[in-house]
């Protein structure tokens, strides 16, 4: 199956070489396409440039949005008209960096990325926070984990959407786990209790 990636930099770069080594073939666009042409070429064949971020969605039936928070509405706005037959994957974290290096978070305690952006996005929109609970680095680390699969943890208000970020998950090589609906993905984000966790199922489970 085809998923676009939209934003190669830190994050979405790990998550598209971990679904491409799952079997998974890629859609990239990033700003400037510089960071998404490197990538396909690191990727190969399973990889390919779009011309824009409207392009990557040509084809694709899963879109991740890997994009820091501040730029997420300005795409979203860019490529709305394209989502209503898509499962659209958003792992941002609602944080910024000053000028200073300070991390600063853009949103209110108590309000999280996942309900933000369900705002955004048109109406019946199937949405899932996922793939964004995990640092860059511990992601690529803890995939393809064995004897047990390490598990990412999603959210979502919608069944297709869920049956197609586990899809994703599992190709990711992670065992998916539902944490709830959007409403509960404030506990996946940076501060939530779920974040930064790498756990089996049988653990994850218990502290869901
Ligand atoms: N990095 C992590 O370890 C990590 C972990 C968990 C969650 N997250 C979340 O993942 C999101 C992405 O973080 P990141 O660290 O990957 O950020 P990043 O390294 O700054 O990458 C951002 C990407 O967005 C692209 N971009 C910016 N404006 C765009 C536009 N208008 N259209 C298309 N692409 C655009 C950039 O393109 P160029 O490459 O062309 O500049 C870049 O590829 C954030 O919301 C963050 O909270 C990150």
């Amino acid at each position: 199956m085809t998923t676009a990636i939209v934003g190669t930099g830190g994050l979405g770069s790990v998550i598209a070489r971990q679904l491409s080594s799952g079997g998974e073939t890629l859609r990239l666009s990033s700003a400037n396409n510089e960071s998404a042409r490197r990538l396909a070429a690191e990727i190969g064949r399973a990889a390919v440039v779009a011309i824009d971020n409207r392009d990557a969605l040509q084809g694709a039936h899963a879109v991740v949005l890997a994009l820091r928070f501040a730029v997420l509405k300005s795409v979203i706005d860019e490529i709305a008209d394209l989502l209503t037959d898509k499962i659209v994957v958003v792992p941002s974290n609602p944080l910024t960096v000053d000028a200073q290096g300070n991390v600063l978070r853009l949103l209110p305690k108590g309000q999280s990325s996942g309900e933000v952006v369900a705002g955004w996005l048109p109406a019946g929109t199937r949405l899932a926070m996922a793939f964004g609970t995990l640092s860059g680095a511990l992601f690529e680390s803890s995939s393809n984990r064995s004897p047990e699969s390490a598990v990412l943890f999603y959210a979502t208000d919608d069944d297709r959407a869920g049956a197609e970020v586990e899809r994703l998950i599992r190709t990711a090589g992670f065992e998916p786990v539902k944490v709830g609906g959007i409403e509960q993905s404030g506990r996946l984000e940076v501060g939530g209790d779920l974040h930064d966790l790498v756990v089996g199922s049988t653990e994850a489970r218990s502290l869901i």
